[in-house]
């Protein structure tokens, strides 16, 4: 972790405007600095700078934020390396403290490098490993130096030559290339064709591995959870293919041999989970690149089943999933060995849409079967946080089904925005964060007694109070106003940061949200002593106002 005074010291010394013009060029207006907004096609400059408060905001995408979020937002890289990368640029040292820390993780990077190196180097050595990928697979050279694949031999070789260099079997097993059993030391992979995984960066953190002897079971083995491998967090192949992603959609596979021979064949915009569905966490990381993704699974029933799954992970984060469907039996890797590139083109330029594809799969006949499937699509949509992407298909459903609007609007109704964080300072931030967006919302907080909110949230509702023109309030001006320098960071790394943001949140959604912050509230005072007959009465009718309103 990188300490608070880091933080504070990088933006107190590095420069907003100085930092935004080195990326794009800024014009002065009065006391702002304007320009073309990186973060969505504009056309007439909406992007505004403010040198007095160090923070920019997009009046059209409504991005907006510190030097920390432009760093973060435009590089495409995460918290984390935007504050090294800025750290180093004004020459702040990371305290001691982060180093002892990453020194810890340096040295997993270090040992999985060269194990990486290790399986490479095997590959070249072993000619039924590299035959099995030319052969079999009909991978090029080319492709199999590109991801760096590699083959685990057995004999705990690995080990040994780790060994041999100096580190540590404690260190093996946190990085994930061994396991302890009884008194053994064991190699994680043997005998397997070996994906090394990578971080953003381009460093490996991980592996798959495949079997060679189709007899072994698991087919396909993944290195365990580690300190800097996280499963869900990472997509096979984006690493080299991110640079395809932005002028073609990206498609989504679920195997590694899928990607490597699209990927060999030129079909490159491609990316895949990792042995686990595709996640919510790999959803956002996609979302950065693109807003609509191709889901090509396998032609079968578990990869039908796995579509559906995907589709709506991606409409969550507000992703457009479009569907191409392969004839029963075929996965792309097999698809284009049979057929060729140009007929999978045809299938992956012709994507069904989601309702499309719903009704494809399951395409009901009776009025009961309609009146599920629109239940279920209807709770899909509703999920998503892109208020344009459910008007859209809302639309649509309208039209297929032959039902008015508001009709469907009803069946969507059933289910809306829940609060899934019981934490109170979760709830906090949620609070703060939907009156920064929907700063309308401030009057339903007069319904309840304003000692229980922290005096953030009370500064909040001042400030929307005292707006004039209530119809002109928007994130931006709320955040101009705020005289707190640590609540103003806060309050522009949460607009920047959040669902909430484009998530459509109803009135009823913000209350639901109050009455449980006010349930966890008078809870907090029971559990810490302060109880008494009115405080238990009020947590009891809460309760069965939440209850009431679903989950
Ligand atoms: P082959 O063509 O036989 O190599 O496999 P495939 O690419 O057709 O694999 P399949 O469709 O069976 O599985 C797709 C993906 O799911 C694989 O690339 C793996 O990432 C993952 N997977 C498959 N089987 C297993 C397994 O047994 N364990 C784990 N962890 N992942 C698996
Ligand atoms: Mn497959």
């Amino acid at each position: 972790m990188i300490k608070r005074e880091i933080i504070e010291k990088i933006l107190e010394n590095c420069d907003i405007v100085e930092l935004i013009n080195s990326y794009l060029p800024l014009k002065k207006v009065g006391n702002y600095y304007r320009a073309l907004c990186p973060f969505h096609h504009d056309t007439k400059p909406s992007f505004y700078v403010n040198p007095s408060q160090q923070l920019f905001h997009c009046f059209g995408c409504k991005e907006s934020g510190n030097v920390i979020h432009f760093i973060m937002k435009y590089e495409k890289i995460g918290f984390l390396e935007a504050v090294k990368s800025l750290a180093e640029r004004e020459g702040i040292e990371i305290s001691l403290a982060d180093e002892k820390e990453e020194k810890k993780n340096k040295e997993i990077y270090e040992v999985i490098k060269l194990a990486s190196k290790f399986y490479q180097e095997q590959l070249f050595i072993y000619p039924q490993a590299l035959n099995y990928l030319i052969k079999e697979r009909k991978l090029s050279l080319t492709t199999i130096k590109e991801f760096q694949l590699g083959y685990a031999p057995v004999g705990n070789l690995l080990i040994k030559t780790l060994y041999k260099r100096g580190f540590s079997e404690e260190l093996l097993i946190k990085s994930g290339l061994a396991y302890k059993k009884e008194k053994d030391i064991h190699e994680w992979f043997f005998n397997r064709i070996i994906f090394p995984i990578f971080n953003s960066r381009g460093k490996v953190i991980g592996f798959g591995g495949r079997v060679l002897d189709e007899k072994i079971e698991p087919k396909y083995l993944n290195s365990p959870e580690t300190a800097i491998f996280k499963k869900g967090e990472n997509l096979y192949g984006l690493y080299q293919t991110r640079n395809f992603l932005a002028e073609n959609k990206p498609i989504l596979v679920e195997g590694y041999f899928d990607l490597l021979s699209l990927f060999d064949k030129g079909i490159k915009n491609l990316v895949a989970p990792l042995g686990t569905g595709f996640t919510i966490d790999q959803a956002r990381l996609l979302k950065k690149y693109s807003e609509e993704i191709i889901i090509l699974f396998d032609g079968d029933n578990a990869g039908r089943e796995a579509t559906k799954r995907a589709a709506e992970i991606a409409l969550k984060v507000g992703i457009n999933p479009l569907i191409a469907f392969l004839p029963d039996n075929y996965d792309p890797d097999k698809y284009v060995k049979e057929k060729g590139v140009k007929e999978l083109k045809k299938i992956i330029c012709f994507p069904y849409d989601f309702i499309d594809f719903y009704l494809k799969i399951s395409h009901p006949k009776t009025i009961s079967e309609k009146r599920n499937i629109l239940k279920k699509l209807g709770e899909i949509i509703n999920f998503t946080c892109d208020s344009t992407l459910k008007e859209l298909y809302l639309n649509k459903i309208s039209e297929i089904f032959h039902i008015k609007k508001e009709q469907v609007l009803n069946i969507f109704k059933e289910k809306s925005f829940s609060v899934f964080n019981v934490e109170i300072k979760k709830l906090e931030d949620q609070i703060i964060n939907i009156l920064l967006v929907y700063p309308k919302y401030s009057s339903l907080i007069q319904e309840y007694p304003l000692e229980i909110f922290p005096e953030e949230i009370k500064e909040l509702i001042k400030i929307i109070e005292d707006f004039k023109d209530k119809e002109k309030i928007n994130t931006g001006l709320i955040l101009e106003e705020i005289k707190n320098e640590e609540f103003k960071k806060k309050c522009a790394s949460l607009s920047f940061s959040s669902e909430v943001l484009i998530s459509n949140i109803k009135e009823k959604d913000f209350k639901r949200l109050l009455d449980k912050y006010f349930y966890e509230y008078l809870y907090n005072k029971l559990t810490s002593g302060e109880s008494n007959e009115n405080i238990l009465r009020k947590i009891v009718e809460i309760k069965k106002n939440l209850i009431k309103g679903g989950k």
